[in-house]
């Protein structure tokens, strides 16, 4: 059998590193398990264009594992030209680089290590919402140039005691977000989701839902999206929903780039109808050095966050999604049954609800 696995190279870090999984050079541990098994395991960083690794292996692959922070983006025609393809699995959570309605058309599995990361991303957003609202970054970059200005950085920082947050999506990381606001003491935690919370669930965090989008953004002096990329999420927002933000509110994105219109988003910072943005998930990855998140500012000159998409990949997120891309390997292998909560798509079908109302 043939094992395809698409990750980032490592460099140097990776070498010195082995803690460093998701990387070409430790290729999330499983080389020796599965070539002591028989199997062939080609793993490559070259993922764009006909003459990369992705695209020639693919052609008689039975297993492709990417990942969300390096993504080969398998869309419908790949899978046209994916003859041997059974099963594809991402190391991590988010498998919006797959094409998932070709996938139900082709009958090929997309599996996902389901909660690997949750926790990393969560602590990632709370700590993107507190650098925003007491504008950290700027404060910092002062002591770095020698400077010493308090009321420079003061006359934007705040408390988050006493905001309105909201997530977008309050699935495992934006239940997880909520959860970890509860001490900060905020004015109210607010939610947009089809999927409404268990009533026990919502009680325990005190998160009221609002249905309607606009309704729900104007709400909320912070927002942080937790929701998948899919036809019904990418560009959600954009110039005309941005409208109906409070003005001055602090946007957090580490969900997916293309949730957000890039050129809207930035436009909106610009003119202080956001007070911040921060995330590390980008729209092309990795993001070209001149893409406009990089150091677009708010009037004041801060109110920037943004880092390579790294929330979901600390080392204690790597050691668990190496680990649950074996146990799914284990089972494909052995015909056991998958976890169903990693099952994203299954033979024809959606085997989850996450990926958008259908
Ligand atoms: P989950 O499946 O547990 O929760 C997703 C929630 O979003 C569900 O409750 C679903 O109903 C809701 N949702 C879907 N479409 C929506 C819409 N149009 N409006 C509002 N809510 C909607 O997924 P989990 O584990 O919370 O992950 C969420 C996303 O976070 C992933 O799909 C991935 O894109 C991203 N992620 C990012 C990471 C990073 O390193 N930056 C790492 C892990 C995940």
């Amino acid at each position: 059998m043939k094992v395809l696995a698409i990750l980032y190279e490592g460099g140097k870090a990776a070498q010195e590193e082995p803690r460093l999984l998701g990387t070409i050079e430790n290729k999330l541990g499983l080389k020796d398990w599965l070539e002591s098994r028989g199997h062939e395991f080609i793993v490559s960083s070259s993922k764009e264009g006909p003459e990369s690794d992705f695209q020639k292996h693919l052609v008689d692959a039975e297993v492709l594992i990417t990942t969300p922070f390096h993504p080969g983006y398998l869309t419908r025609d790949l899978f046209e030209k994916a003859k041997n393809l059974k099963i594809c699995i991402t190391a991590g959570v988010g498998s919006d680089h797959i094409d998932l309605n070709a996938a139900v058309d082709h009958r090929i599995q997309v599996l996902e290590v389901s909660g690997s990361n949750v926790v990393s991303v969560a602590e990632h957003v709370i700590m993107s919402i507190l650098l925003l609202v007491r504008n950290f970054i700027p404060a910092h970059e002062m002591i770095e140039r020698g400077d010493w200005q308090v009321s420079d950085v003061a006359r934007n920082a705040f408390d988050l005691e006493g905001k309105v947050v909201g997530t977008i999506g309050a699935g495992r990381i934006g239940y997880r977000v909520l959860q970890r606001l509860v001490p900060f003491d905020c004015k109210e935690l607010i939610y947009y989701d089809y999927a409404p919370l268990p009533a026990a669930a919502a009680e325990s965090v005190k998160a009221r839902r609002v249905e309607d989008l606009k309704d729900f953004v104007s709400q909320c002096d912070v927002i942080t999206i937790n929701c998948p990329l899919h036809e019904g999420t990418r560009g959600l927002i954009n110039t005309e929903l941005l409208k109906h933000f409070k003005k001055g509110a602090w946007l957090v994105n580490t969900a997916r780039g293309a949730i957000c219109d890039a050129d809207a988003v930035a436009a909106a910072l610009k003119t202080g109808q956001l007070s911040g943005y921060a995330g590390d998930v980008w729209n092309v990855q990795p993001a070209p050095k001149e893409h406009v998140w990089r150091t677009v500012k708010n009037p004041l000159g801060g109110g920037n966050g943004m880092v390579p998409h790294y929330s979901g990949t600390t080392l204690d997120a790597q050691a668990r999604y190496a680990n649950g891309t074996k146990s799914i390997l284990d089972n494909y292998l052995n015909d056991k049954p998958q976890e169903v909560q990693n099952v994203i798509i299954g033979l024809g079908k959606y085997e989850t609800r996450a990926y958008g109302q259908r």
